[in-house]
């Protein structure tokens, strides 16, 4: 069987999702998790973006031991920071693109400066992904380049740009549809022509890079890889800009269940799907769609009778796949209020979470309060606590204090304060609700307004003593931020996820 490379861009094209943003713990987390997943590359992210990433970057290359990989455009200040960020990896790699469609080159590159027409353009372009290469070959032996927006470029321009790319020594090539405009036949046409036309293509490995826009990405990558891709680049849950990336569990699984079309394999550890992507869903606020396919909530759930009964008498009559061979196993009981330290890392490390002495006593803190409120503690409730705002230590705003109070016939009004460094400021406010009283007195303590654009609340387990998970995505600036907050009261969880997304906003201005 032929192996096909598993590029993981979760933490690079995936953080990329309106909302999603992870601090330099959680990044390293993920990809320690993606590293027990086995997947082959982790795309780390874009160091010269900002000293967040650049850190970022840096962190996950001195911990694991899998291939990290960069970000750079096609400019040697990228192509430097984004060594300078890998270079303690084990095993590193150079991520250089250029945009290589005529709407990109006509948009990005319309300074005379760069031709004063499309075909000189193009020849800048082509010199230039020709320079990145060798640059980055430099510092590096293995160098891929990515030809962005290939879905959309001149086939015999992209098969130039892919030759010269591999003439400077590029070992892998992507062929990214930036804008999931393919059609799966297409797309794999569009692999198999490269594969015919580009002289030297024996001489590096063929990657995908398939965005969701139509719904397609998965679909593209899968007919890219029976015409000559040997690497997908995918996320976890299939997060990324606008419509998603190709998702990596449904990429994997579909290679997996149909064994009897494909001889390919992958090195993942398919038992490791679920946790991933509770771990990944947790840290970046994106919540899994109920249907989506192998992880969602639903996807191994039979709710009409005829499927019960199928599934009685035999599993196969409705599943292709069992849920145990993506660890999504059923929901347990695991801790209760008795339960001691040990018992908790114990459980926190068997469910992917790798935690120093200091964070377990963090966590068990946390773990008593919950226990004491809810009595029954089940892994759902320990995984939502692992994403919940106890563990960014990045908290600029903390919420010290919260009074409201809401009921018929009552103007809603609630009193917040709230903790800036050293200060404390306190404000209160009306609404035309609970919640709404908060988030004004919230905007006035701070003296902000940023709007609301989602509010999501929902249970982390089933029965009534059950955690409240609230999810809040802000827009400030023309871009959207996400908070969550956790606790047995949805008040207060509203409360500290509509902080948590402000401190999401202000880290970035402050960084
Ligand atoms: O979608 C895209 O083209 C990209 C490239 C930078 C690989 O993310
Ligand atoms: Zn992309």
């Amino acid at each position: 069987m032929e192996k096909i490379i598993i590029f993981d861009t979760t933490l690079r094209d995936g953080e990329q999702s309106p909302g999603a943003s992870l601090n330099v713990y959680e990044k390293v987390e993920i990809a320690r998790q993606l590293e027990k997943l086995k997947v082959n590359v982790i795309e780390a992210g874009f160091p010269i973006s900002s000293p967040e990433q650049f850190e970022a970057v840096q962190r996950i290359s001195e911990q694991v031991k899998v291939i990290v990989a960069a970000l750079a455009r096609a400019k040697e200040i990228d192509i430097k920071t984004a060594y300078e960020a890998i270079k303690n990896a084990e095993k590193k790699r150079i991520h250089t693109f250029s945009s290589t469609s005529d709407f990109h080159i006509l948009g990005k590159f319309g300074d005379e400066k760069y031709g004063s027409n499309l075909e000189e353009k193009r020849k800048t372009v082509l010199q230039m992904s020709y320079d990145a290469v060798a640059y980055a070959k430099t510092f590096c032996d293995d160098v891929e380049f990515s030809a962005e927006d290939a879905g959309r470029t001149d086939i015999g321009y992209l098969a130039d740009i892919i030759e010269t790319a591999i003439d400077a020594g590029a070992t892998t090539v992507n062929i990214p549809d930036t804008t999931g405009y393919t059609m799966p036949f297409e797309f794999g046409n569009m692999i198999a022509e490269l594969k015919r036309r580009v002289k030297n293509i024996d001489k590096a490995i063929i990657s995908v890079h398939c965005h969701n826009d139509l719904g397609l990405a998965v679909a593209n990558s899968i007919s890219a890889i029976q015409n000559g891709a040997r690497q997908v680049e995918c996320t976890v849950n299939g997060i990324g800009e606008r419509a998603g990336n190709a998702s990596l569990e449904e990429i994997v699984m579909a290679l997996n269940v149909r064994k009897d079309l494909f001889d390919f394999q992958t090195d993942i550890i398919t038992k490791e799907i679920y946790t991933t992507s509770k771990i990944v869903s947790g840290f970046t606020g994106i919540i899994v769609q109920p249907n989506k396919a192998i992880v969602g909530e639903n996807a191994f759930a039979h709710e009409s009778g005829i499927h019960q009964d199928g599934m009685l008498k035999n599993r196969n009559t409705y599943e292709i796949m069992t849920p145990d061979s993506v660890g999504a196993v059923k929901t347990k009981i695991v801790l209760g209020r008795h339960s001691g330290r040990h018992g908790l890392k114990a459980r926190l490390f068997e469910l992917g979470y790798n935690l120093t002495e200091e964070e377990i006593d963090k966590a068990y803190k946390r773990f008593t309060e919950i226990a004491d409120k809810k009595k029954e503690v089940y892994d759902e409730d320990l995984r939502t606590l692992m994403g919940d705002e106890f563990f960014k230590s990045d908290e600029f705003y903390h919420l010290e204090y919260l009074q409201v109070n809401a009921g018929i016939n009552l103007i809603p009004t609630a009193t917040v304060q709230i903790k800036i460094k050293n200060e404390i400021v306190q404000e209160s406010s009306t609404g035309d609700g609970p919640i709404d009283a908060i988030l004004n007195a919230i905007d006035r303590a701070l003296k902000i307004k940023p709007k609301v654009e989602d509010y999501h609340v929902r249970s982390v387990t089933a029965g009534r003593e059950a955690m409240g998970e609230v999810t809040i995505r802000i827009r400030s600036d023309n871009k959207s931020y996400i908070g969550k907050g956790v606790s047995t009261d949805i008040i207060e969880a509203s409360a500290k996820a509509y902080i948590q997304a402000i401190n999401h906003f202000s880290n970035k201005i402050l960084s």
